[in-house]
């Protein structure tokens, strides 16, 4: 069997608190639940899917170095790095992935300055305020641009 895609999800700060952080903004799932789900969404959209965590920015920007050629595509929740990491905004057009951003809460719709982000303009799409479904719905744009093979008659794009 070919090699199944491989994406690699990134969380950054703070998002190893869910469940217990802001429940209101945040929902009651864990980033355990988050994770588990990716994989297991991934597995059957056809994708190999890693997950990975941190608090810290150089480390964020050391994974994403490390996924050029790698991995073939990122999902990356950068937490508050979203809104000031010029670096990571660097990496991520270093290391010429498709990337989608993803936000649990609907970032337009709190403070101002949540409204701006640095990954965005490295980004191919952003999705935001869907909580965890939102990382499930980046993997299926994934999939159907990276042709993965998929066991799911809902994948986008599928023809089963
Ligand atoms: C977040 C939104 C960010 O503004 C915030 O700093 C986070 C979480 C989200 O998933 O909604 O840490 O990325």
């Amino acid at each position: 069997m070919a090699e199944r895609p491989r994406v690699l999800v990134l969380n950054g700060p703070n998002l190893n608190l869910l469940g217990k952080r802001e429940p209101e903004i945040y929902g009651s799932a864990t980033l355990a639940d988050v994770e588990a789900d990716c994989i297991a969404v991934g597995d059957r959209l056809g994708l190999e899917v890693t997950c990975r965590q941190s608090n810290h920015e150089g480390e964020l920007v050391t994974w994403v170095q490390e996924a050029r050629g790698a991995q073939q595509a990122l999902v990356v929740n950068a937490g508050a790095y979203t809104h000031t990491s010029l670096a990571l905004h660097d990496a991520l057009r270093a290391c010429a992935l498709p990337a989608i951003e993803v936000h649990l809460s609907n970032i337009h719709q709190r403070e101002d300055f949540r409204r701006h982000s640095y990954v965005a303009l490295a980004a191919v799409g952003m999705i935001c305020g869907l909580g965890p479904l939102g990382y499930e719905l980046a993997l299926r744009a994934l999939a159907a641009r990276l042709g993965a093979v998929s066991k799911d008659k809902e994948a986008i794009g599928s023809k089963a």
